[in-house]
């Protein structure tokens, strides 16, 4: 057994110091957090219990298994936008477990601008459904949604991956065979409508739920009706005329109750338990933060990451004396076997060449793939490019990118340019893509973005030589905006990542990811289309 071991001192001034910095950036991260889970705020919270109706984490905690694990998606969408008047994008999404089934949730927050649609909560939901159907997930709709955000139309209505792609995307679930269930809440106009309305199975709750593709207002400019929202699309006229809904609940936690009952009955199969008894690492995942350098800058081994974060800190290195600037092997998580690539230093033509391979051993054996990044980018200069770093670290791209094997992807550390991208980035589309505080997304950094902009103006033909100053500016407006760009929260409030995570949680969210990957039912092309009568 290869057992790796730690050359660092807890308690030496080094790693309390790494350590000390790090608690600050989760204190961050743990304040975002909070704010964001607690959703809208003041008068709308209140009008909306006074109404009857639960908060949305309320809602979850009643269908949700008790005690269960429930891997939430992109918490802190449109952080820092906004005026932070829009938290977690007004959604709640995020994989859980229902009467032993695990099943994606995406629940709206009426209480943040009544449930309606932003650029970042399409982005949400849509990314929802693309875990749902990639892990094979059925799909649980929490609804309570005004449709679009009616300011934002031109942000979330017309393109291909806007409202439309999430109802393309139900249909196409559902004729998958991936049930799609709704349970609504509150009133639903248009595309909120559409969410139930596309659902393979309804319910509402009495007196309190609606659905109408135009509400009242609507209605009365369109046709000068003057109707009330109970009569236009009320649960109980849905229930007894249109049919729109299949079940009435008398209330929420009923209406909940039932699409507990309707998960049971789906009598889905899935073992989520892992081929190997797990081990703790021997290493505490919780000392993680003393491993980080605190300057992101400064190199770190990463080896003492994975001695803390895979079972029994055993590691089966492959090529470790060559190409040295990445670590390759394979280690399991939680039971679940998993051939890791992490960087440690520019990537290299040798650490290419063996990424390439490796990454087709995995995939030829069937095991998935982690890519832990910390990554510069690819080696530049006339050595590396006489030595062919083109061609291979296209060789590693393609490699990775036609892998059929699951991929997951945390970004520790840097993740600049073409880096980025050979270390499965988002474009690559990985099956989980998560980042750490320290994370730092970007096509390059802040020094360099702001060399290369200062030497183009100087070059420029367009706007001849420079003015006094003019160079100075440039650099410090490029240096706040790669400052800006490249902070994780940047990143995560755009939905370029599925979540932060703190480094001593990552280890259990992988093993979940690894189970659903581990326990995915081949993709079978089912002629299983639900059209509702
Ligand atoms: N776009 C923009 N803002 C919206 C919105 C939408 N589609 N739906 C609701 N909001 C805003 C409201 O303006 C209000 O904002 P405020 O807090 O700044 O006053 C807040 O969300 C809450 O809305 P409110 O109407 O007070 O809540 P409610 O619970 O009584 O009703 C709805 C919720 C969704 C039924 C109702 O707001 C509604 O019908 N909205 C319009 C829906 C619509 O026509 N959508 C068409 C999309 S194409």
């Amino acid at each position: 057994m290869a057992i790796l071991t730690s050359a660092l001192l807890p308690g030496s001034a080094a790693f309390e110091a790494n350590r000390a910095a790090y608690e600050a950036r989760l204190e961050t991260l743990r304040e975002r957090l909070a704010h964001a889970a607690f959703g809208g705020r003041g008068k709308h919270v209140e009008r909306h219990r006074a109404r009857g109706k639960l908060p949305v984490r309320e809602r979850l905690d009643l269908l949700l298994d008790p005690g269960s694990p429930f891997l939430e998606v992109a918490p802190l969408a449109a952080c820092g936008q906004y005026d932070e008047e829009v938290p977690g994008a007004g959604a709640v999404a995020g994989i859980g477990l229902v009467e032993g089934t695990p099943v994606m949730v995406i629940a709206n927050d009426a209480t943040v601008k009544g449930g309606s649609f932003y650029r970042e909560t399409v982005k949400k939901h849509v990314r929802a459904q693309e875990i749902a159907e990639q892990q094979r997930l059925p799909c649980l709709y929490l609804v309570d949604c005004g449709g679009a955000n009616l300011p934002q139309q031109d942000q979330v209505f017309p393109d291909k991956d806007h409202f439309g792609n999430a109802f393309l995307r139900q249909c196409r679930m559902s004729a998958m065979g991936l049930a799609q269930l709704s349970a609504v809440f509150g009133g639903c106009t248009a595309g909120g409508a559409y969410i139930p309305a596309l659902s393979d199975e309804v319910v509402m709750v009495r007196g309190q739920a609606r659905i109408h593709l135009g509400g009242p207002s609507i209605v009365k400019v369109a046709i000068n009706e003057a109707v009330d929202g109970e009569t236009l699309g009320g649960a109980e006229m849905h229930a007894k005329v249109s049919g729109v809904s299949d079940w009435l609940a008398e209330d929420e936690p009923e209406a909940l109750a039932k699409l507990r009952e309707a998960v049971a009955s789906l009598a889905i199969e899935r073992d989520l338990s892992p081929p190997r008894a797990p081990k703790p690492p021997r290493l505490d995942p919780q000392s993680l933060t003393g491993v980080i350098p605190a300057d992101r800058r400064t190199p770190y081994d990463m080896r003492e990451v994975l001695a803390r974060l895979v079972d029994d800190s055993e590691f089966v290195e492959f090529k470790p004396a060559w190409g040295e600037t990445l670590v390759c092997g394979t280690a399991w998580i939680h039971g679940f076997p998993v051939g890791v690539l992490a960087n440690n230093g520019p990537l290299h033509s040798d650490s290419s060449l063996k990424a390439a391979h490796f990454v087709q051993l995995c995939d030829q054996r069937g095991t998935p793939l982690l890519f832990l990044q910390n990554i510069s980018g690819y080696m530049v200069g006339t050595a590396a490019e006489r030595g062919g770093i083109a061609k291979d670290s296209a060789k590693m791209v393609y490699a990775m990118a036609t892998a059929r094997v699951p991929r997951l992807t945390v970004i520790l550390g840097g993740s600049y340019g073409a880096g980025n991208y050979g270390m499965c980035g988002r474009g690559f589309h990985p099956d989980f893509l998560f980042a750490w505080p320290t994370a730092e997304c970007a096509t390059m950094s802040a020094d360099i973005a702001a060399n290369v902009m200062t030497e183009l103006r100087r070059s420029s033909l367009r706007l001849g030589p420079p003015e006094p100053g003019e160079l100075e500016e440039i650099e410090a407006r490029v240096r706040a905006q790669y400052a800006e760009q490249s902070d994780p929260y940047y990143a995560t409030s755009r939905l370029w990542d599925d979540g932060i995570l703190e480094p001593a949680q990552t280890r259990d969210v992988l093993g979940l990811c690894l189970a659903l990957a581990h326990s995915r039912p081949e993709t079978a092309a089912r002629d299983a289309r639900v059209f509702r009568m």
